[in-house]
């Protein structure tokens, strides 16, 4: 019945879009918008869970529960492993293996629609979350795919159309940890030794609830809290032993960029970026972590006082917020005390302000550790030899004129593409994403004089641009202007090269040069800023690879 309700539903969601028919080949119109609500007979799962998006109380400050939005699971075959409760709002950690087919029943008992998409993972576009496949209260959707990625930690959060920001603010998000042989090998720490650490800032009331901001300032900057939680937990504090760590990082904030840094200067050691294992560690005096984005870090306490602490903290960096093109940078200096001065009026933590995010307390001396590899895994080799469009890179072009977060001038439509979003399946795509506000110079003439004061700067910030589907390599990072001042010079170096990613911090000014495989599916697949607010906004197009 529902399913029937929905195809006719879809239908005339698509029927309204006078351009969709014309736009897409019939494959997205017939096919593409169908809830897929039963399993596949031929799809024989190894791992098979169910997962309930429902309403909850749940533990978070001290004193009265918080309600919120969380993903409960349910194993139902494979190894018990497969599913790890977490406290707080967060979602279970699934842990998988590549080459695994796992099978996800989601209910959605919350209500307001919602669409469980899996960041980071290779799979086809009807098992991808894309908001076209949202499902009512009461629904189901049957999740169907196999763990082509390597070994990693990727994460799950709903991606629901306009409501993705409140719903992961809420709790909807969860981590993906993928295990493959070559990683087995390794014998990195595994076990308790192998910790989770899903960074978030919110907003609490008096009454230990969660506040969510959605003023001008949230819609243009993104929303930012004034607590940090870690693992769904406020002031953080991890005991350890004296030994080596891994450390899965991930970013799951709305907005937030942190600067990742040992409070006593150690370096930091990475050893896994957003789409897996580097090929070897590599040594970085701070890291740069924008929303949604991964690291893994190895660290050893080896040779730390029993009863010492090591804290990781989120480092002082401003060139990630608005700034001036032309004639208007002079005042840059005033415009950063102006941005200070609006996250005071709304009392808040500034985004690039310096704060503790966990703290490591060595609990108990061990005899002895793990020692770091010096290699990790072989990747495929990508190279610009592999791309089939060398000479002429699909654009990614950021802009926020007229108060609208766009790509490439244009706003989000739930199954749109223009010409150049067309990908060929089973090629390789140099990409070319630019965050460039000398463009944006006419745009912002209108709004120099107004009264809009600091409003009128917005043209220019960081965004964090995600890409669905296979995971992509960076090929060149460039900064167009010329007069960037420090802001980019102290974050720079906090941007790790080497690995797989899916998601990439562009600096105001930079460009970015990306090769990214679209092999396998075909279909829609979305490309956006994973400033959530942002995406919310319309910060997000597809591309048609067929
Ligand atoms: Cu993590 Cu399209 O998103
Ligand atoms: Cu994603
Ligand atoms: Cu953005």
């Amino acid at each position: 019945m529902a399913d029937h309700d929905y195809k006719r539903r879809q239908f005339l969601q698509y029927a309204a879009f006078g351009t969709i028919a014309a736009a897409l080949p019939g494959f997205v119109l017939a096919e593409g918008g169908q809830i897929n609500s039963a399993p596949s007979a031929a799809f024989k799962p190894d791992v098979e869970m169910e997962i309930t998006a429902r309403i909850a109380e749940v533990p978070i400050m001290p004193g009265a529960h918080t309600s919120v939005f969380k993903y409960y699971g349910k194993l139902l075959k494979g190894p018990k492993t497969a599913l790890k409760p977490m406290p707080g709002y967060l979602g279970p950690i699934l842990n998988l293996a590549q080459g695994q087919k796992v099978r996800i029943f989601f209910y959605n008992q919350l209500p307001e629609p919602s669409v469980m998409h899996w960041h980071g993972m290779h799979v086809p576009q009807k098992m991808d979350g894309h908001p076209m496949y949202a499902i009512q209260r009461g629904e189901r959707y049957v999740y169907e795919f196999e763990v082509k990625n390597p070994a990693g930690t990727n994460w799950y959060h709903s991606h629901t159309h306009e409501m993705t920001a409140t719903q992961v603010y809420r709790g909807l998000a969860g981590l993906i940890t993928i295990t493959d042989e070559q990683e087995q090998k390794l014998g990195l720490p595994s076990g308790e030794y192998d910790i989770p650490i899903t960074i978030q800032d919110r907003r609490f009331t008096a009454g230990n609830q969660l506040l969510y901001i959605h003023g001008m300032r949230e819609r243009m900057l993104g929303f930012l809290g004034d607590t940090i939680l870690v693992n769904g937990q406020a002031n953080s504090a991890i005991p350890v032993k004296t030994r080596a760590y891994r450390l899965r990082v991930l970013n799951g904030s709305n907005s937030r960029i942190y600067k990742l840094g040992w409070e006593d200067g150690t370096p930091l050691i990475a050893i896994g970026t957003d789409g897996g294992l580097l090929e070897k560690p590599e040594t970085y005096p701070y890291i740069m972590l924008a929303p949604a984005e991964r690291v893994e870090l190895w660290v050893d306490f080896s040779g730390r006082k029993l009863g010492t602490d090591l804290v990781l903290r989120s480092l002082e960096h401003h060139g990630t917020m608005p700034h001036m093109g032309g004639g208007m940078r002079r005042g840059r200096g005033g415009m950063r005390r102006g941005m200070g001065g609006m996250d005071m009026m709304t009392g808040g933590l500034p985004q690039g302000e310096a704060f503790p995010i966990v703290k490591f307390h060595i609990a108990k001396k061990v005899g002895d550790s793990p020692k770091l590899p010096e290699t990790l895994v072989r990747m495929r080799s990508l190279t610009e030899q592999d791309v089939s469009n060398p000479d002429q890179p699909v654009p990614i072009a950021i802009s926020m004129q007229h108060m609208a977060p766009q790509l490439n001038g244009r706003s989000f439509e739930m199954n749109e593409v223009m010409d150049s979003e067309r990908i060929p399946v089973n090629t390789v795509q140099k990409i070319r994403i630019s965050n460039d506000h000398g463009a944006m110079g006419g745009g912002m003439g209108g709004m120099r004089g107004g009264g809009m004061g600091g409003m009128g700067m917005m043209m220019s910030m960081a965004h964090p641009i995600h890409l669905h589907g296979q995971q992509f390599k960076i090929l060149s990072r460039t900064m167009k202007d010329q007069d960037s001042g420090d802001g980019y010079a102290i974050v720079k170096d906090g941007f790790i090269g080497s690995g797989w990613k899916d998601t990439v911090l562009v600096m105001p000014g930079e460009e970015v040069e990306i090769i990214k495989p679209f092999e396998d599916y075909t279909g829609l697949f979305l490309y956006h800023c994973h400033n959530l607010e942002h995406e919310d906004m319309g910060m997000m197009r597809n591309f048609y690879v067929g």
